[in-house]
């Protein structure tokens, strides 16, 4: 279906319409502290349906519920005492927790793919708590790009992506993480996707180390990962340099003469705000100047560059 895609201010205005759209089961990017998400409502099988339809997203491919409370969270799934302790700690913020699902959720099926799990999250961005409150049910958002794609961490990167499939984007700026959020299930406690809360902070809190689980446990070599994140160039990973003909994306001061750079001061919360911007940026540099692959100095595996690392892998993993 092809719709005049509208640019919403993050005003109260905008927030009406925006719920007044979702209601009426259209889809609107809102932007998270994470990355944009493309909003829809999660007990509208239509709504839901048209998530996955918009982004071209293979349907056994489960969403994550965007809640604005604890109280909310509980209507929808089993919070055990672990589950509790690890959301009092992060909540509202960059960590998604897997749960058991309600009976009575009132999901639609689609949702969850039919798991009898919930992924949860309360992002603490004002814009999307505003349009939470504004529409007062629960909210299913998946990253507002074509699935396999970089993630959108402006209004224009998901117009640039989904503009006339979608009826509207709420502009809330740049997203301050930039990378989506870290994913756990619990008993027993794994982590399914490295993100916007470092491993290193959910192990301090649960006191051991925190096992890799579901797609993540795949070895980390790019041949056995599926691409995602893609640019239209190809991905080098580790490069100490750039070869000719290559974009050079550094990391810290000893890439003078890169052509970007994620964090000249090295640190890798900034690269992990700036990764998806430049993603896109240095494949534009390779368009215009005939490059054929963008080339990533090493990012440290700490902290977020663990997330970033993951991110990458995926971006130089071979394509269908
Ligand atoms: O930061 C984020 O998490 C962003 C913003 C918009 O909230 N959202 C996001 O959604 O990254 P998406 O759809 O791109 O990634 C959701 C991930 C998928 O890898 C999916 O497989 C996983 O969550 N997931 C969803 N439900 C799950 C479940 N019940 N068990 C395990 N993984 C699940
Ligand atoms: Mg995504």
């Amino acid at each position: 279906m092809s719709t005049e895609t509208l640019l919403l201010a993050p005003d109260t205005t905008g927030f009406a319409r925006a719920a007044e759209l979702l209601r009426a089961g259209a889809l609107v990017a809102m932007p998270t502290e994470t990355v944009y998400g493309l909003a829809g409502d999660a007990r509208n099988d239509r709504a839901v349906a048209e998530i996955f339809a918009a982004k071209g997203r293979p349907r056994f491919n489960p969403l994550i519920v965007h809640l604005p409370s604890l109280e909310a969270v509980e209507e929808i799934a089993v919070v055990s005492d672990a589950a509790r302790a690890i959301a009092e700690r992060f909540w509202p913020g960059p960590l998604t927790l897997v749960l058991p699902l309600r009976a009575d959720s009132g999901l639609s099926e689609l949702v969850t793919a039919g798991h009898d799990t919930v992924a949860i999250r309360l992002p603490a961005h004002p814009v999307a708590r505003a349009l939470l409150k504004a529409f007062g049910g629960p909210i299913a958002a998946p990253s507002a790009n074509p699935s396999g794609k970089i993630s959108p961490t402006t209004a224009q990167h998901v117009l640039d992506g989904l503009s006339g499939k979608i009826a509207a984007v709420l502009d809330g700026g740049p997203c301050e993480v930039g990378v989506e959020s870290t994913i756990l299930s619990l008993d027993p406690p794994a982590l399914l996707r490295p993100g916007g809360i470092a491993a290193e902070e959910l192990e301090a809190v649960l006191g051991a180390p925190l096992p890799i689980g579901g797609d993540a446990s795949k070895p980390n070599a790019p041949g056995q990962l599926k691409s995602h994140y893609a640019p239209g160039a190809a991905v080098r990973l580790e490069a100490v340099q750039p070869r000719p003909d290559e974009i050079w994306i550094g990391f810290g001061a000893d890439c003078a003469g890169a052509d970007l750079n994620l964090s000249p001061a090295g640190d890798v919360t900034e690269a992990a705000s700036n990764l998806f911007a430049m993603l896109r940026e240095g494949d534009a540099m390779a368009r215009r100047r005939g490059a054929a692959t963008l080339a990533f100095a090493p990012i440290p595996e700490t902290g977020l560059g663990r997330a970033i690392n993951d991110r990458l892998r995926r971006a130089a993993a071979p394509r269908d």
